[in-house]
Parts: C-alpha cells; structure tokens; sequence
C-alpha cells in the first residue's frame, strides 16, 4: 500500500496519479498542472510574440536554415537532461532542491539544452527549441519555477572556416556572438548590452549576455562554442558548432515592460487583452498597483534547510499571491543555532486583498513551514 504522500527535504508531494507514485518525486501539484499549458505556442500571448519575432530574425537572416520545434514534451530522462550535455556528475543542478524529479531516471526539463543531443543525433544541424522549462528557486519577481526558454544550435563544416584563415572555435564564437548581437538589435533596437565570460559544461568558451533594464544588468541569455565531446558523440568529429539558450520571460519583461513574471500566467483579461499577434514591444499598462503586505517570520534552521524548499512550501500554499520572499536578517547564536528571518510579500495582480485572507495564508505558511521543515519558530 504506498503513502498518500511523500517528502523531500520537508516538501510534501500529493500523489493521486500513477506517474507520481514514486518516493523520489519532488513535483507539487502546482507544477504538474502547469503542464502542457505552452504559453509560447500563444500567437497573443507575449511569450508567443516573442517566439515569432525571434523565428522572424532567423528567417531573414538566414533563409531556410533553422529547423524549429516548439513541441517536445517536457518530461525528459536524467540522460538527457544533464549526461548528454556533459553536466558532471556532482554538479548542483543535479540534486533535488534544484530540479523536479519524476522519479529518479526522470525530469522536467531544466533547460531546453536537454534536447541538442537527441536532435544532433537526428541529423539536424540548424534547429531552435522553445519549450517550458522548470527550476525549484527563489521567489522574487523575475523569477518563477516554469518558464521558457529557446535554445538555438548551429553546425559549421571545415569549409566554413578554413577559408576565413580562423580555427574552428575562434569563427564559430564570433558567428554567434554576431547572430545574437543582431538579435538584440532586431528585438530592442538601440539597448546597452554587454558580454560577460561563464561556464557552462556543454560549451567552451561560454558567454553571457546581459540587457540593462531597470537600473539593473539583467541575464538574458547564455551561450557558446558547443564542447567537442558533444558532437564526437554524435559522429560529427571535424565540426564545431555554437549554442544559446535563452530566457523568455527576461526579455518579454523588457520588451513588453511586464514588471511581475507571475502576469505572465494571468488569465486576467486586463492582461491578456493588451496583447495581439505580431505586435512586439506593445508597452504593457499595468491594470492595477494594488498595495503589498508584508508577513515576517523567524525560525531557527536545521541541516537540511534551503530556501528553496520554504519557497515550494509558500507557493503551495499562497500560489501566486506571493510575490517576493526574502531573506532580511541570519545570525548564528553561541550555541551554533542559526535563525533565519524572511520577510515575505504578498500582492495579487488582479485585486485587493483582506488583512483576514492574508493573516489565514501567513498562518498556514507558519503552521506548515514548521510541520513540513522541521524548524522552530521564534
Ligand atoms: N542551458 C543553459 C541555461 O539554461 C543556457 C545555454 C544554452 C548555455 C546553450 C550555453 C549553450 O542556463
């Protein structure tokens, strides 16, 4: 007879479905029932007008190149995920607190980078790929635990570079940074833009590009020269290629100046109505300001604490009336004990809220972060 639920790091999991019963699930019901909704594939939705707009850059820019799927499903192997791009073994995007496991062979994608190997394997050397992808996070207002991404891949042959009197990597990594730069200026126009070095596993060199929006450098993309492993692996041994993904949401929030990533999920015709096909950068109004409420609360922490996993806790309970949660004060008393204090904003974007529902929800979040992470409350 298995359990009604599981936990993971003080994460209750429901189970009242086949795929989920297994103890190694960490996927909330929150998550599960955003599958399959595909905001990109919206022609009226912003994530959609983005989409074309960006097909509509690599159409003119290079004629029938880009092969482009939008459709590949989202529960995808651990293989793929995360061995077929070379992301090692200890890697932090691996553990629980990261990623949403189905079961312990099985993911919601973390990246659309999952799908490069099995499409090179296939033949294909062009190819977009813009899909819903997951990540257990923070909560703030650029971030969510579902959003899109489009990944990008390009193959070149020894003829393409040869001629240019480059090696392979040098062209490859000045192609793409050419392609995305032209992006950028096909997107935004005229926007202060600058290229930082990072790692990646899957590609060496890597860069990110950052867009400045807000007062603030925001990353909208990463990038680079895909590691030789991955094409040795798929028979292609004298080619080099490139590679992005990069984050919808970012640039729609800049785009569209969508100041909240939760709008994106609104079914609020106030939202939903201010957007029409082909139309990118329609500034959006906001319908509403409504004022936050502010709930603090203090716990002493134990081992096996992330801030991910109060955040799941949270969200499962206040959806998205939680705007931000974050951390304003850590100490670390005589005895070793460590007390956490987070201060965490509620604030619907279609209505006002009660001081009563919002004192129900802070209940709950204090009764279950203590029962389900095992803390104390202070
Ligand atoms: N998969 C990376 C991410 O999600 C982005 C990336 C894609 C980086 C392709 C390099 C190449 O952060």
């Amino acid at each position: 007879q298995p359990a009604a639920s599981v936990e993971h790091g003080g994460v209750k999991i429901a189970k009242d479905d086949v795929v989920r019963d297994d103890p190694t699930n960490n996927v909330p019901d929150t998550i599960f029932s955003k599958l399959g909704l595909q905001l990109h594939k919206r022609d009226q939705h912003p994530l959609g007008i983005l989409k074309n707009a960006i097909y509509n850059y690599f159409d003119t820019t290079y004629p029938n190149k880009f092969d482009k799927f939008d459709d590949l499903c989202p529960i995808v192997s651990v293989k793929q995920n995360f061995d077929d791009v070379l992301v090692p073994e200890d890697h932090v995007s691996r553990s629980y607190n990261d990623t949403y496991y189905v079961d312990s062979q099985t993911v919601l994608r973390c990246h659309t980078s999952a799908h490069q190997a099995e499409l090179l394997r296939k033949g294909f050397t062009h190819f977009l790929v813009t899909g819903d992808v997951y990540r257990r996070d923070s909560i703030d207002s650029t971030h969510y635990p579902v959003f899109h991404q489009m990944e990008g891949f390009r193959v070149f042959n020894p003829d393409d570079w040869e001629a240019s009197g480059m090696d392979g990597t040098s062209y490859a990594a000045k192609d793409l940074k050419k392609c995305l730069e032209g992006l950028a200026r096909h997107l935004f126009g005229a926007v202060e833009m600058r290229w930082i070095d990072t790692y990646f596993p899957f590609t060496n060199p890597s860069f990110e590009l950052e867009i400045y929006f807000q007062e603030n450098w925001l990353e909208v993309l990463g990038c680079g020269v895909t590691e030789q492993e991955i094409l040795k692996r798929s028979g292609k041994t004298n080619n080099v290629a490139w590679a992005f993904g990069l984050g919808l949401e970012r640039l729609a929030m800049v785009l569209f100046d969508i100041p909240d990533i939760r709008l994106f999920w609104s079914t609020d015709e106030r939202f939903t109505s201010q957007f029409s096909k082909g139309q990118l950068g329609a500034k959006f109004k906001p319908f509403s300001k409504f004022p936050p409420c502010y709930k603090d609360m203090s716990f002493w922490i134990n081992d096996s604490f992330t801030e991910n996993n109060l955040c799941e806790v949270v969200r499962g309970i206040a959806g998205d009336l939680v705007e931000e949660v974050r951390l304003i004060d850590n100490f670390t008393n005589k005895k070793g004990m460590t007390s956490h204090c987070y201060r965490i904003a509620y604030r619907s974007m279609e209505r006002s809220l009660t001081d009563e529902e919002i004192n129900d929800l802070q209940w709950n979040v204090r009764e279950q972060v203590e029962n389900k992470l095992n803390v104390v409350l202070r």
